[in-house]
């Protein structure tokens, strides 16, 4: 039986990159799983045939689309468990350079899909429930071109510490788990990642999806069920706090 035997979860962003290799590490634990996403419905509903879950598809930055993913996850599964805030956006260059509307649609994905997230979480999960929300190493330092991203998830870095105090009189714990260089996507789309990757890495190289994912798994098992409100820096050494 796996650790999570029984448990329901929605994972966000979970048609691609680690938002993928977050569900299906759940489902191999024996969790069943709402595979979101908001554009890849072939990956999505792939990935949902493979593992036994469901594919369901919003765009967490648009409230009443939140509403309904979690209203649907809770009849198809009977319940909740487990939300693993995953769905990002990243937009890397000078603030100088930052439209209004860049801005928006950085925050909009990351820092208002996260609130919904989380709020439809406390209302809504189980006992004993977790919640583990995505940032990023780059936080912690201060990352040129990286104002608004880090700032978008500098915000779902304080939600877990404020849900983490909030929400423990139901012993649901609430975590951030923030990946380095991890090899996806977004990623790849920001090339000079790969050059980085190994030279700022004290392990080495960039992550797989998998490393960050086998984290986030233990952080919903119950043998992590004394922690709670922390940032778990998932990225090979990258930023040590
Ligand atoms: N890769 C890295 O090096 C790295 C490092 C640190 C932190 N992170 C964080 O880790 C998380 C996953 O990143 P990744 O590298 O796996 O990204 P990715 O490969 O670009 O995948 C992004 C995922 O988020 C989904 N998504 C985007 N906007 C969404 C929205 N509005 N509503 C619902 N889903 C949405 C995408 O769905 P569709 O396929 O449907 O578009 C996709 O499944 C992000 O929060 C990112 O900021 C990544």
């Amino acid at each position: 039986m796996g650790s999570l035997s029984g448990k329901a979860a929605i994972v966000t962003g979970a048609s691609r990159g680690i938002g993928r290799a977050i569900a299906e590490r759940l489902a191999a634990e024996g969790a069943r799983v709402v595979v979101n996403y908001s554009n890849s419905a072939a990956a999505a509903e792939a990935l949902a045939a493979r593992i036994g879950g469901i594919a369901v598809r919003a765009d967490v930055s648009q409230k009443q689309e939140v509403v309904e993913m979690f209203e649907r996850a809770e009849g198809a599964l009977g319940g909740l468990d487990i939300v693993v805030n995953n769905a990002g956006v990243a937009l890397m260059k000078p603030l100088a350079d930052f439209s209004d509307e860049e801005f928006e649609r950085v925050f909009a994905v990351n820092a208002r899909g996260a609130f919904y997230c989380c709020r439809e979480a406390a209302r809504r999960l189980r006992q004993d429930g977790r919640i583990v929300n995505i940032s990023t190493g780059a936080t912690v330092g201060g990352t040129a071109g990286g104002a608004v991203y880090c700032a978008s998830k500098a915000s779902v870095e304080q939600f877990t510490r404020a849900l983490a105090r909030e929400l423990a009189p139901r012993r649901i714990t609430v975590n951030t788990v923030s990946p380095g260089f991890t090899e996806t996507d977004m990623f790849a789309s920001l090339p000079h990642l790969a050059d980085l990757a190994p030279k700022l890495t004290p392990l080495g190289r960039a992550g797989k999806p998998e490393e960050v994912a086998a984290v986030v798994a233990w952080l919903c098992s119950e043998d992590a069920r004394w922690i709670t409100g922390q940032n778990i820096q998932a990225g090979g050494g990258l930023t040590m706090t």
